[in-house]
């Protein structure tokens, strides 16, 4: 039974990515899309990150995960299909599949096509009963889940990684809201988040002393460099994260050391000595104003759990 892997693929194109980089760019406050973070370079970054002393999110996320995954796949029950959003390497999602009884099916979704790929071969090997269909996408655009022949017993959405700590709060409405609709009425949604704490530990998880921190934000000119004919220069922008008390979040900037005058496919983008670039915010939440959205956007909680230091939650909800 060696079928190959059938990718599901809404790939977004080159045309997006150049529209949304102009668009982010020509902004008052520019921005960039923090989900084109992840090329191949990215993607392996981020990975270093997650082995970082500093960056304890990932650490903490699977100390979690190896405490309750047994619990999580009692909750949510069997032959459940698997949908997860930003899957990566799906290192947390085989702690799951572990526990899980008789999963249906396991639908990982990712914008990094073929680390998607890889990692879909990988579990292939881990689980060769398991029915895996990769899907590559945006998971904020719309796509189309798979169809199984054997209707799965229930949906549950995997979002683990505080993945959702990207979005701001209406686009966090949003994704709720179409998570809840992917899951269906009996559907759940497993879901990691941040937890605020002590600013200085959340800014010196973004701000590691080797600097690849520095070195993944700064990629992503990079991989624009490359992929859409422009020209930063690397060693003229310096990385900088802040966190944002007001509004509980990391913002993650690329801030120009000197005038200049950027090319990005023809388009001439200016900076002014110490003006930034957005790149990335990073929600860290409370547990109350968590539960508070979820039920806003129509899920009923379950259970949650976290680690001894209450730095990170992951959290089960039922669609109500
Ligand atoms: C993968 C979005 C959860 O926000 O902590 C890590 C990405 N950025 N270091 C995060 C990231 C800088 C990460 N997420």
């Amino acid at each position: 039974m060696a079928a190959s892997i059938v990718l599901h693929d809404f790939e977004p194109s080159i045309g997006a990515f150049l529209d949304e980089v102009l668009e982010g760019l020509s902004q008052p406050q520019k921005r960039l899309p923090s989900k084109y973070f992840y090329d191949r370079r990215g993607c392996e970054l981020f990975e270093q990150i997650c082995e970082l002393e500093e960056y304890y999110l990932t650490r903490t996320e699977l100390t979690i995960m190896r405490c309750w995954a047994g619990e999580m796949a009692a909750r949510i029950g069997p032959r459940a299909m698997l949908l997860e959003l930003g899957s990566g390497a799906s290192l947390k999602t085989r702690l799951l599949l572990d526990r899980l009884q008789d999963p249906a099916a396991y639908v990982p979704v990712d914008i990094a096509r073929e680390h998607l790929m890889a990692t879909a071969a990988k579990l292939r090997l881990r689980y060769p009963g398991l029915d895996i269909r990769p899907l590559c996408a945006d998971f904020f655009d719309w796509f189309e889940p798979p169809e199984f022949e054997q209707i799965p017993e229930r949906t549950v959405v995997y979002f683990p990684g505080s993945t959702i700590g990207n979005f701001d709060p209406e686009e966090t409405e949003t994704l709720l809201e179409r998570m809840a609709a992917l899951a269906g009425s009996d559907g759940g949604l497993l879901i990691g988040f941040d937890l605020q704490k002590d600013p200085a530990v959340i800014e010196a998880a973004y701000n590691d002393a080797r600097g690849v921190t520095a070195a993944f934000n700064k990629n992503l000119l990079a991989r624009i460099n490359r992929e859409l004919d422009a020209n930063f220069h690397l060693e003229h922008f310096d990385h900088r994260a802040l966190y944002n008390a007001d509004a509980g979040r990391i913002e993650m900037h690329l801030v120009s050391r000197r005038p200049q005058t950027v090319r990005v496919h023809g388009r001439a983008i200016s900076f002014a000595r110490g003006e930034s670039i957005c790149t990335e915010y990073s929600y860290k939440y409370n547990h109350r104003d968590f539960r508070r959205d979820a039920a806003g956007a129509g899920y009923r909680h379950v259970q949650t759990w976290t680690d001894e230091r209450d730095y990170f939650a992951v959290a089960y909800f039922e669609v109500a």
